[in-house]
């Protein structure tokens, strides 16, 4: 993409461009809202099926090794006693005697109330799992919690994948969606929310081998933000201390982002060992070893596991993707999101309400929304309605004006150059289809700025 220096946006204007633009709002606005509940608009459900899809691709279709799966989200107690979450997926908590806020231990800079100063409580547990009642008696035998991560869904299925795919060792399960956690303190916009989604991969590895597969996916993983536009200097890793490991876990790392609010994690690469996999053989009796056909041993493997969330890649893409570039009228707000995940692929923009052009745009729209997400605009200036395309990320915008009726092209303006060129209508879809793949340039004037999709 264009050589951008790197702005450190403010997340008020990401914010409001969600709000004003129709990514993200407020879950039920007209309510108050709901403490750290979003809901994605128009836009926003774009971005996010996206970059899911961008996911999806790279680590399944584009796999011999990686198989998806889509587990329920309220699940039988037991894996979560197995799993450790009902006794230790919790955070010490103080509350304020004076005006009863809560806080986590671990984000308290003094000893006094941050709100109020007041004295604190000495530190409890308190439990990150929302419970719920399956069926009509509110009892304990009828508790069950909304998952909090998708992890476990995979483990508890790695027999039938086992038995109907018949994968060898190394391979891995990917699965995308919904998880849910009680937190205490959450904020940051869709940083920190109760709900959220994860995009979680378990590499299932020979035991032994985990190191080199651990290194393998922090790698991978990193590349993948990278190809997808998010610049290398607001990305880090940043291996977890033995304090820090989780009650699963021998090696961690995080990938980390430069968010508006600071350096935090963007997704967590853990290796798991055999935990998980043994927990569940020893509580549900049956066996989840794997059979080596080669040195006829029988196992439990490792596992690998890059956990992302699909949330905070959106917040994530969009503070990278913000520009703010003067021009004659002020500023020009751009998104220089990468063509794949830029929610509107084309604007078609006729110059004018006259008749035979709005026929001619139209028929265009028609045609090209067969293949992508695209827009019809015809309201205000030009320069308007590039503005407009500019700030919600639409790489290319069809300008259909007089001239087109008299010799059949359309002109192509590129987001990040302002660069057009113009091409025939017979060839315009394949056109934008070499360009949004990465596969066609521009042709630049000399010294101008080159401006390439890495295909991914
Ligand atoms: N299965 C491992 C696991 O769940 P985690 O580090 O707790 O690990 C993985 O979560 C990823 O899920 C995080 O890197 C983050 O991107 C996302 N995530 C976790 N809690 C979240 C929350 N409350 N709001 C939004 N995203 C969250």
């Amino acid at each position: 993409m264009t050589e951008q220096t790197p702005t450190k946006v403010d997340m008020e204007k990401i914010v409001s461009l969600c709000q004003r633009r129709g990514f993200i709002f407020p879950s039920s606005e007209i309510y108050g809202g709901l403490s750290s509940c979003w809901d994605y608009g128009p836009l926003g459900v774009e971005l996010k099926r996206n970059i899911k899809e961008a996911w999806w691709r790279a680590v399944v279709q584009e796999r011999d090794d990686m198989i998806g799966l889509d587990a329920s989200i309220l699940m039988n107690p037991k894996v979560w006693e197995a799993s450790g979450h009902v006794k230790g997926f919790s955070d010490p908590l103080v509350e304020c005697k004076n005006c009863h806020l809560r806080w986590r231990v671990d984000e308290l800079a003094g000893d006094d109330c941050p709100s109020c100063g007041g004295e604190l409580t000495e530190p409890r547990l308190f439990n990150l799992m929302f419970k719920t009642f399956m069926g009509p008696i509110e009892d304990n035998a009828s508790i069950v919690y909304l998952r909090p991560e998708t992890a476990q869904g995979i483990f508890v299925n790695f027999q039938n994948v086992l038995n109907t795919t018949r994968k060898k060792l190394p391979f891995g399960i990917a699965q995308m969606g919904k998880a849910f956690r009680n937190e205490i303190t959450t904020g940051n916009f869709i940083f920190r929310s109760r709900e959220f989604e994860q995009m979680e991969i378990e590499y299932f590895v020979k035991p032994g081998s985990d190191k080199e597969w651990f290194d393998y996916w922090l790698e991978e993983r990193f590349n993948w933000y990278t190809k997808l536009g998010i610049k290398k200097e607001n990305l880090k890793l940043r291996p977890h201390t033995k304090e820090e490991l989780a009650h699963y876990a021998r090696e961690c790392a995080d990938i980390e982002y430069l968010f508006p609010m600071g350096w935090a994690e963007l997704e967590g690469i853990a290796n798991r060992t055999d935990f998980d996999l043994r927990q569940h053989a020893n509580s549900s009796a049956k066996s989840l070893e794997y059979f080596d056909d080669e040195t006829k041993e029988h196992f439990i493997p490792y596992v690998i596991e890059p956990s992302a969330g699909v949330d905070r890649s959106v917040l994530a893409f969009l503070c990278d993707a913000y520009d703010e570039e003067p021009d004659e009228e002020g500023i020009r707000v751009l998104l220089h999101l990468h063509p794949t995940l830029a929610p509107i692929k084309v604007a078609v923009l006729p110059l004018s309400r006259r008749e035979k052009l709005v026929a001619a745009a139209k028929q265009i729209y028609a045609d090209l929304r067969q293949c992508w997400m695209v827009q019809y605009d015809d309201a205000q200036s030009i320069g308007r309605r590039y503005r407009r395309q500019d700030e919600i990320g639409t790489p290319f915008c069809v300008t259909i004006d007089f001239q087109s009726l008299e010799d059949e092209q359309v002109t192509i303006r590129e987001r990040d150059t302002m660069n057009q060129i113009r091409v025939p209508i017979k060839e315009l879809k394949t056109t934008l289809a070499a360009k949004l793949s990465g596969e066609e340039l521009f042709v630049l004037p000399p010294g101008g700025k080159i401006w390439k999709a890495e295909r991914v």
